[in-house]
């Protein structure tokens, strides 16, 4: 059955397979763990939204604090680090969940715009919060990488959370000439990317890529009184189908099935 209005299976079940065969391909085209979950979007600035406002409900969940539930007012403070460089939808997204311009700490970076790992390090060094870390995978300008090996193993050290915007960058994944590029972007713990910027799909169409897909599901699940009480996940209309049909069409129109084949067999021939 086809319609655009669903936002789950029930309503839409063709949306729904479309939404996951779409999601598959994009996990093995980036060659990210096929557990991560896939919300289709407006673009890289929802995509970060979706991404953050799961890191932020997993990191506060983490130290006993429901923000779903209880919302900002009194939680945990998280530290969010950022290069000074980040794309402007990043600082976008952070003020929508809350966590208010001033207060991210900015990173220096480079003059093509990458992050200063040490300075990064350093930054986090005395951090016993929460904390979370978005770097960046192709910067708008230069498509300068972020280090991002070195960025994850800090990030990690302090149980942090690293989300990665890869707006351009994360597409270099499909490319076996290019992937070098994004080496240790597989760390991060959650990918922004977009469907039409080298993808050249129609505007509007971003992905929210997540590593924990039950923070992906608890931060984009909603519930209201008149629903059906199917047990089914509703999804917020951010996060859904069926963009995934427009999208899942365009990869078949491009052969990504035909790329991911031959990525598998012959790598970089
Ligand atoms: C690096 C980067 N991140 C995020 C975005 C935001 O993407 P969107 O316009 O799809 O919201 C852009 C857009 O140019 C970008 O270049």
């Amino acid at each position: 059955m086809w319609g655009q209005n669903d936002a789950g299976y029930h309503s839409c079940p063709a949306n729904a397979a479309a939404e996951a065969v779409a999601s598959k391909w994009l996990l093995e085209l980036f060659e990210l763990p096929p557990e991560c979950s896939v919300g289709f979007t407006t673009g890289g600035t929802m995509s970060h939204f979706v991404c953050l406002a799961a890191a932020r409900g997993e990191l506060l969940r983490r130290h006993g604090w429901d923000v779903d539930a209880d919302g900002l007012f009194g939680a945990p403070q998280i530290t969010v680090c950022v290069g000074v460089d980040a794309h402007i939808s990043v600082f976008s997204a952070l003020r929508y969940l809350g966590f208010g311009q001033r207060r991210v700490v900015t990173i220096p970076t480079d003059p093509d715009g990458r992050m200063d790992a040490n300075e990064l390090g350093r930054a986090i060094s005395k951090v016993n919060e929460p904390l979370l870390v978005i770097a960046q995978a192709g910067q708008i300008n230069t498509g300068a990488f972020d280090p991002l090996h070195t960025i994850a193993e800090s990030t990690h050290e302090r149980q942090g959370w690293l989300h990665v915007d890869g707006a351009f960058g994360l597409w270099a994944r499909a490319c076996p000439s290019r992937a070098y590029l994004a080496q240790g972007v597989e760390q991060a713990d959650s990918w922004t990317t977009d469907g039409h910027k080298w993808l050249q799909s129609p505007y509007d169409c971003g992905y929210a890529i997540v590593r924990d897909a039950l923070a992906h599901h608890r931060a984009m699940t909603v519930q209201a009184s008149y629903l059906p009480a199917t047990g089914e996940e509703v999804r917020d209309p951010k996060d859904w189908v069926p963009r995934a049909v427009a999208q899942g069409s365009r990869f078949r129109d491009l052969g990504i099935a035909l790329l991911i084949w031959q990525k598998r067999n012959f790598g970089d021939g």
